[in-house]
């Protein structure tokens, strides 16, 4: 998979240019490669059809968007609020199960230190493993393993879990976690929630469950509303911290 060279911008729809060597091509005409070549962030580009697209260079979210899908993924609302109640930071070092598509771990992977990440099934390893090349990403130790069979590392500051059955890590993440780690779980369905709470050992307090709605607004002129369209429920998240 190519790395994004370009995004070149119009007021209503952004375009990713992975080849600089070939002409690019839009709806609103096309940009020859020269000027492409020759571009710098901040040039205003003109098509064949005198439109004008902004240019600058892609940044880490740019790139992130591009990444490949399999299983379905975290969202970054969902992210938000797991990186603001961890306050984990280029300091950190965290594990993130299972891995999926990798949206997870490749977020984690541009704020943290290091990034261990265990994936069971081979197809989403090597998909992980391709979106953590595609970001140029060296932090992160990526491993086709099953979670609920143990954790190698230790002294982590938290662990992040999208799993079926994320109860069965609470006995591996009382051991690799540091006192004072966070172990959230993320699950899209309340079953799972209450046996993941009621699983937590003593070694652990839930601190919250929470679920974050992203209301979007429209706002063109005085047309100003929510979003006839929006993204429905995601998942639940349940913050425990380690004790002792
Ligand atoms: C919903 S996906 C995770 C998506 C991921 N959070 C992301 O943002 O891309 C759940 C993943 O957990 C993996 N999985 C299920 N059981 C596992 C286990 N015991 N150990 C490791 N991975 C497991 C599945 O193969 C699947 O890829």
């Amino acid at each position: 998979m190519k790395q994004i060279q370009k995004i070149l911008i119009s007021r209503t729809k952004k375009y990713y240019v992975r080849d600089i060597e070939a002409d690019f091509h839009t709806e609103l005409g096309f940009i020859r490669k020269e000027d492409l070549k020759n571009s710098k962030p901040g040039d205003i580009l003109e098509t064949n059809k005198k439109n004008r697209l902004y240019c600058f260079d892609p940044s880490f979210i740019d790139q992130y968007q591009k990444i490949r899908r399999g299983a379905q993924i975290i969202s970054r609302k969902d992210l938000g609020i797991i990186i603001a109640e961890t306050g984990i930071s280029k300091k950190s070092i965290v594990l993130d199960s299972g891995a999926g598509s990798g949206a997870a771990t490749c977020f984690y992977a541009n704020l943290c230190k290091k990034v261990y990440s265990y994936e069971l099934r081979e197809d989403y390893y090597k998909l992980v493993k391709k979106n953590i090349e595609f970001l140029g990403q060296k932090n992160v130790s990526l491993k086709n393993k099953d979670i609920y069979q143990g954790i190698s590392e230790k002294n982590l500051d938290m662990i992040s879990l999208d799993l079926p059955e994320p109860w069965k890590v609470i006995p591996h993440a009382a051991k690799a976690l540091k006192p004072g780690g966070f172990l959230v779980s993320y699950s899209p369905c309340i079953p799972q929630v209450i046996d993941f709470v009621n699983a937590l050992t003593k070694e652990f307090i839930h601190l919250k469950t929470d679920e974050i709605i992203d209301r979007q607004w429209e706002i063109a002129e005085r047309k100003v509303r929510p979003k006839t369209r929006q993204i429905g429920h995601t998942g639940f998240l349940s913050f425990a911290r380690k004790i002792m």
